[in-house]
C-alpha cells in the first residue's frame, strides 16, 4: 500500500479543490459570506488548493461578479444536456458559463434521488458542461442501504463509469465521492473506508481513462466534512479535496476547512 502511493505522492499528486454547494441555499444577502472566502483565500492557501463554491443558480452572476480579481472561482449545482430550448425551469451550462462560472456539480445525489437522474443522464449533463467549457465535479456514492448490504464498492464503480463523460480528462473532469448516509447527517465513513472506496474510484478511472489520467484526476471527498475532520479525512491517500455542504455556507467554516491544506 505504502509502496503503491509513494510514487503518485512524488510525482503527480493533483492540485486540491476544496468545493462548497450551497445547494437551496443563500439570497443576495449571503454575498457577504463569499466576499469574506475571497478575502481570506490569501497566495499562501492558492499555492495549495483551489476553491470554488457553487452557489444557487440565482446568485451565479452576482457571485462572479463580487469574485472578480479574486482567484476563488463560482459554479453552478446542476445543468440540463441541451444548449437551449423548450425546457421550462431548466438551465444550461451555456447559461452557467455566460454567467460566470466555471465549474459545475452534476448527478448530486439529491439531483438523482429528488430528479430521478440516471447515470445516463448525468453522463449527458457532463458532456454538457465540458461543451460549455465548464468543469463537471460528477458525484457518486451509495446508499446506506447499500453500504450495509455490502454493495458500495460495486455501486460507485457502476455510477463512476456510467456517469463518465466522453472526453473526460484531469482538467475537466472531478469526481466526489458522497456517501448518501454521510450527508447532512454528521456521520462520516471511516478513514479505512474512505480510502478503500478512494482508491477503488482510482482504480476504475484508471480502466476507462488510463494511468495517467487517472492518476491525476481529482477525487474529492464529501458528507459531513466540517473544521474538525477536515484535516483527518483530507490526508487519507486519493482524497484530492472535499465537497462541502452545510459547512460551506459560513466563510469563517470553510476556510477552517480549506486550512488542511495550508
Ligand atoms: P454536507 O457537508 O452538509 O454533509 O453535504 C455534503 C454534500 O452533499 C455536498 O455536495
Amino acid at each position: 500500500m505504502i509502496e503503491a502511493r509513494f510514487p503518485m505522492a512524488i510525482t503527480s499528486r493533483p492540485r486540491p479543490l476544496v468545493a462548497g454547494n450551497w445547494k437551496m441555499n443563500g439570497t443576495r444577502a449571503s454575498l457577504s459570506e463569499i466576499k469574506a472566502i475571497a478575502d481570506g483565500y490569501d497566495v499562501a492557501l492558492q499555492n495549495r488548493a483551489a476553491l470554488l463554491i457553487c452557489t444557487p443558480a440565482t446568485l451565479v452572476l452576482t457571485a462572479a461578479a463580487a469574485c472578480l480579481g479574486s482567484k476563488l472561482e463560482i459554479g453552478g449545482q446542476d445543468c440540463h444536456a441541451k444548449a437551449s430550448g423548450a425546457h421550462t425551469g431548466d438551465i444550461s451550462a451555456e447559461m452557467l458559463a455566460d454567467s460566470g462560472a466555471s465549474f459545475v456539480i452534476v448527478g448530486h445525489s439529491e439531483r438523482r434521488a429528488d430528479h430521478g437522474e440516471t447515470s445516463t443522464i448525468v453522463k449527458a449533463k457532463a458532456e454538457a458542461a465540458l461543451r460549455a467549457g465548464l468543469r463537471a465535479i460528477v458525484c457518486v456514492g451509495e446508499t446506506r442501504a447499500e453500504r450495509e448490504a455490502g454493495k458500495t464498492l460495486a455501486v460507485v464503480r457502476r455510477q463512476v463509469k456510467g456517469s463518465l463523460p466522453e472526453g473526460a480528462s484531469r482538467w475537466n473532469t472531478i469526481i466526489a465521492y458522497e456517501p448518501v448516509w454521510a450527508i447532512g447527517t454528521g456521520l462520516t465513513p471511516t478513514i479505512a473506508d474512505v480510502a478503500e472506496v478512494h482508491a477503488d474510484i482510482r482504480k476504475t478511472l484508471r480502466g476507462a481513462l488510463g494511468a495517467d489520467t487517472a492518476g491525476r484526476m481529482r477525487i474529492l471527498y464529501g458528507g459531513s466534512v466540517k473544521p474538525d475532520n477536515a484535516a483527518a479525512l483530507m490526508a487519507v491517500a486519493n482524497v484530492d479535496g472535499a465537497l462541502i455542504g452545510g459547512a460551506s455556507l459560513k466563510a469563517a467554516d470553510f476556510l477552517a476547512i480549506a486550512a488542511a491544506y495550508r
